[in-house]
């Protein structure tokens, strides 16, 4: 029987190399002249073990990593195709704890599957939620989405199914579904493992989402860094379009969907939602004044359901297992699984699907086994560049949209980024406004102006010059941005500058000859 070997063609792992060692297990096979065949599946979302080979065997799945080209003769002489032992070896992958730990409900195929085989993902459950969606009526859709408590996963944590109704509700003969995979948030993956490892995903949930709230044309708007998920975006949707799941007749409904992918050249702002539309518009991307909302006049002025990709993909398992199945996951009004992305300087860093209300420690110590560098770690920012910094005495907080609001926080797009004892917390709060005046798109002053003054102000800090008074200046500044800006860019940017002030104020006093000074 043919053995089935498995290199992801994931980004993360073609970086460390995936490509050479699919490469090399090829030779191998023609040289030794075995019957076996490589699937190029997406990542198991586990980075320290990329590339992650597998071999499907009697004993089901065995992973081995991170696998070089030079391990490759070694893993045939241990006879890896029968599922041996190696030294890379890590036994059967779902066994591994980082896996074996999670609830994978979005990202049940993801590694799992070849993305662009419709018969695996047909296997794995794919396309029930649909088949079940284009027998409904689409407020019916709506309910069962609003039901589920499902919020987007973009960052603002809006319920999914209200926007879902507001784009119903609106009159207009042509609506719109965008999906936003500009995915800008530092440390993020999420929205690209799923483009590159379960297109399909995306797919039926964008098409569920045209049902529900009438809208027959869907966008899919994504950076050109992701040229991998470009590429694997654009082929899932010639095969869904052929297979009949895209087109004038969903699944044989007689009811319209289509999409396409568009490309941005990668701007920050491009992820907010209007500025994303002006973008796909083809005009500059600058953020619209709301309102009026894009659900209203979003895309050429028309109803329009913007979503992130992972809201999107979170929809057919609740369409396929029901509202209920999904609201059971999760803790207070933070419902269902959402996908962590643990990135910087930890040591088992990757993406980690669990249900709302791990602790941010246990997420940290426990699941991503503290830093890399083996020392302690002081700070963890959580969602995004906007996010705020957390010291270890925060630590008990529950991931859970709420209880991160609370304690001056946000979940964001569910990225978290951590920091040893090295880290210079005054720098960490330069680099927030340094970024936020690299991004800004100028329509507002508190930003555009403020972001400036406030680079300004913390090397000020830096250089020792009237500390106190630069301080408060900072606070005062961020305060300014935090109310006066028109999005969220400048209307976050504080939170990790007061964040980095708040818990680590050691890291803003001056040198003590500038002190004496004042
Ligand atoms: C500066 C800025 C950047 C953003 N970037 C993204 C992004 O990359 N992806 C995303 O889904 N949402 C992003 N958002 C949030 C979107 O404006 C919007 O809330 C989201 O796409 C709505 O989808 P959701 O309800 O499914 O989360 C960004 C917002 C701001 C202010
Ligand atoms: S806050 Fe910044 S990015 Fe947002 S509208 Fe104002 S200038 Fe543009």
């Amino acid at each position: 029987m043919t053995i089935t070997i498995f290199v992801p063609r994931d980004a993360a792992a073609l970086a460390l190399g995936a490509e050479r060692v699919a490469t090399a297990i090829a030779r191998e096979i023609e040289t030794r002249g075995l019957d076996a065949r490589i699937v190029r599946n997406g990542s198991r979302g586990m980075h320290w073990l990329e590339p992650l080979v597998e071999v499907r065997t009697e004993k089901g799945r065995i992973a081995y990593g991170p696998v070089r080209p030079s391990d490759v003769p070694s893993l045939f002489e241990a006879g890896f195709l029968q599922g041996a032992d190696h030294p890379l070896c890590r036994g059967r992958t779902k066994e591994i704890p980082f896996l074996a730990r999670q609830t994978r409900l979005t990202f049940a195929r993801c590694g799992v599957t070849d993305p662009l085989s419709l018969e695996d993902y047909r296997h794995y459950q794919g396309m029930k939620g649909l088949e079940k969606a284009v027998t409904m009526q689409p407020a019916d859709i709506v309910q069962q989405v609003t039901d589920s408590g499902l919020r987007g996963r973009g960052g603002a944590g809006f319920p999914t199914g209200i926007k879902w109704k507001t784009v119903l509700d609106a009159p207009g003969a042509q609506k719109y579904i965008v999906c936003n995979a500009d995915e800008g948030d530092s440390g993020t993956f999420a929205d690209r493992m799923i483009m590159e490892g379960d297109p399909f995903v995306l797919i039926e949930g964008m098409a569920i989402a045209g049902l529900a709230t009438g809208a027959t044309k869907g966008f899919i708007y994504t950076r050109s860094e992701y040229p991998h998920a470009i590429e694997t975006m654009t082929a899932a949707v010639e095969i869904a379009r052929k297979a009949g799941i895209l087109g004038p007749s969903v699944l044989g409904s007689g009811k319209a969907f289509d999409m396409e992918v568009r490309v941005g050249a990668g701007a920050y702002v491009c992820g907010e939602e209007t500025a994303l539309l002006n973008s796909l518009e083809g005009k500059r991307g600058i953020v619209r004044a709301k309102p009026p909302l894009p659900a209203l006049q979003g895309f050429l002025g028309r109803p329009t359901v913007v979503n992130n990709v992972i809201s999107l993909a979170s929809v057919p398992v609740i369409m396929d297992r029901g509202a209920a199945f999904y609201r059971d996951f999760g803790m207070g009004r933070s419902r269902g699984t959402i996908p962590i992305q643990v990135a910087g300087n930890i040591k088992y860093g990757g993406l980690f699907e669990t249900a709302f209300g791990l602790t941010l420690g246990e997420i940290v110590d426990d699941i991503g086994g503290g830093t890399a560098s083996g020392r302690p770690v002081r700070a963890v920012q959580v969602g995004g560049p906007l996010g705020a910094y957390f010291p270890r005495a925060l630590f008990d907080t529950p991931f859970d949209y709420e209880a991160f609001a609370a304690k001056d926080g946000l979940i964001g797009h569910a990225g978290i980024t951590v920091f040893d004892d090295t880290v210079d917390m005054l720098k960490q709060a330069r680099f927030a406004m340094e970024f936020c005046a690299v991004e800004s798109c100028g329509k507002c002053t508190p930003c555009r102006i403020g972001s400036t003054r406030g680079v300004e102000t913390a090397d000020k800090i830096a250089q020792g010059i009237e500390p106190q008074k630069n301080r408060e200046l900072l606070a005062d500044l961020c305060n300014t941005m935090k109310f006066g800006s028109l999005c969220a860019l400048g209307g976050f940017t504080p939170y990790p500058v007061l964040s980095a002030m708040n818990h680590f104020p050691e890291d803003f006093s001056p040198a003590p000859i500038a002190e004496a000074a004042e």
